[in-house]
């Protein structure tokens, strides 16, 4: 294939179509990233950045572990790849087996993925495949709630909530139906940790059963706490009750903890801290500490054994990935649970949660803040949009917090923070400080 000799690509930023990215602005004013290490991004230019989004929500125990880079290196050399599918080694074994030992009980069989996006259609199908398999085949359902974040493949963008996720790829998955949000500032704004009101909103899924009928729902997704659309916390309750109107009318319940999980809460998982069991559960990011793509989808021995009929030479599920329990991916989520358990990072994000609190309790009262809202290492900062242009004074915050050396990440107008759990208190209040004094500054 022909390449033009003096084709110089390393500075060609324009054939990259990157995503979910503003390209034209990106591309006319790059911020590039060329290292990291612990709680730090090195750009282009020699600057320092202060991760305050754990990457994506997803780097839980900071950038460049000395002990999940030497597993990764080790396991490239040793074998680079095994087949998904017939063929198994010993690493996707032991760390399903690690996973399963972090669970509640009875979520005890993991199915490896490679996104949270293929986590959350995984864990769909697995639902759909076991009504099926155990007689009720008529639910065929999938219920998501308004402004839930799930990935971006089909299945996962028909029961998410995000209109712009949406609106452009057409009719979506048939047969999906959205519970309400849990959102309501009017009640709850500027509520430290879970808000008083709201538990009764789980009662939405009450109408969706009276409108469609029990018979026909196949299963509910939720994230546990919302992160994409900006932070929103769940009732004091909320929850609980789900749970109960899904067993009432025999309808699985999916947590996504593809940012919940791995400690951000400052347990294991969600399901820990809110003592609310589900089915099937989504996680992916924190996994390998995103080493190495990796997601997977916990199952409950229930239904795992639902699919162990048949002869035994059949497949059971007729679904998988080639890079499922991938060996360099395994190898990375083997390491990562251990730096977790060695450096007892759920144990000092949970000790770190009250002072995280006050730091973003801090800003009420700061320029344009309509709401401040946070549970474990979690941070939502709702600003008020400039009127005829949602997401600008946001953004602007985001390339101003960039220039002073602090990473934020923001959807609509609400900054959303994530930071690395090895963070100190002293970078807290850096962060904190920085998004203070960018708010002075903004529009
Ligand atoms: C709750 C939730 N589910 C799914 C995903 C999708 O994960 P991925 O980008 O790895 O496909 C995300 C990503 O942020 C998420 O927050």
């Amino acid at each position: 294939m022909p390449e033009a000799a003096n084709a110089n690509f390393a500075n060609n930023l324009e054939a990259f179509w990157m995503p979910f990215t503003a390209n034209r602005q990106f591309k006319a004013n790059p911020r590039m990233f060329v290292g990291a290490k612990d709680m730090h991004y090195t750009t282009a230019d020699g600057r320092q950045i202060l991760d305050g989004t754990a990457g994506l929500w997803c780097v839980n125990a900071g950038h460049g572990r000395p002990r999940i880079v030497k597993a990764v290196q080790d396991q490239v050399a040793e074998m680079d790849y095994a087949p998904a599918f017939q063929m198994g080694h010993p690493k996707a074994f032991e760390l399903a087996a690690r996973l399963s030992a972090l669970m509640p009980q009875g979520l005890d069989h993991v199915f490896f993925t490679n996104s949270g996006s293929e986590s959350v259609d995984t864990a769909l199908k697995i639902a759909l495949a076991y009504q099926r398999a155990i007689g009720q085949g008529t639910r065929t359902r999938l219920i998501g709630r308004e402004r839930g974040y799930h990935g971006v493949g089909f299945g996962g963008i028909s029961v998410g909530g995000i209109v712009k996720n949406r609106a452009v790829f057409g009719p979506l998955l048939a047969g999906t139906d959205h519970i309400r949000h849990t959102h309501d500032p009017a009640r709850n704004a500027f509520t430290r940790d879970e808000p008083e009101h709201g538990a009764e909103l789980a009662d939405d899924l009450e109408r969706l059963v009276a409108l469609h009928d029990a018979s026909t729902i196949a299963a509910v997704i939720v994230e546990p706490v919302a992160g994409s659309t900006g932070v929103l916390i769940p009732p004091k309750g909320y929850l609980k009750r789900l749970r109960e109107i899904c067993d009432r009318h025999g309808i699985l319940l999916i947590f996504d903890e593809v940012i919940t999980g791995f400690g951000r809460l400052g347990r294991g998982f969600a399901t820990e801290y809110f003592d609310v069991v589900p089915d099937l559960m989504t996680t992916a990011k924190g996994l390998t500490n995103a080493t190495v793509p990796m997601g997977a989808v916990m199952a409950s021995k229930t239904i795992y054994d639902a699919f162990m009929d048949g002869p035994e030479n059949m497949i059971e599920l007729f679904h998988g990935y080639t890079y499922s329990g991938h060996p360099v991916a395994a190898a990375a989520g083997l390491a990562t649970l251990d730096e977790y358990k060695e450096e007892g990072l759920f144990e000092r994000a949970d000790e770190l949660a009250p002072y995280w609190a006050d730091g973003i309790h801090s800003l009420k009262g700061a320029p344009h803040v309509i709401d401040l809202r946070n549970l474990g290492l979690i941070g939502g900062i709702e600003l008020e949009s400039i009127p005829g242009k949602p997401t600008a004074r946001a953004f602007d915050a985001f390339l101003r917090c960039y220039d002073a050396g602090v990473l934020i990440r923001t959807t609509g107008d609400i900054i959303a923070l994530s930071p690395p759990l090895i963070i100190s208190k002293g970078q807290i209040d850096q962060i904190i400080d920085t998004i203070g004094t960018v708010l002075k500054e903004v529009a």
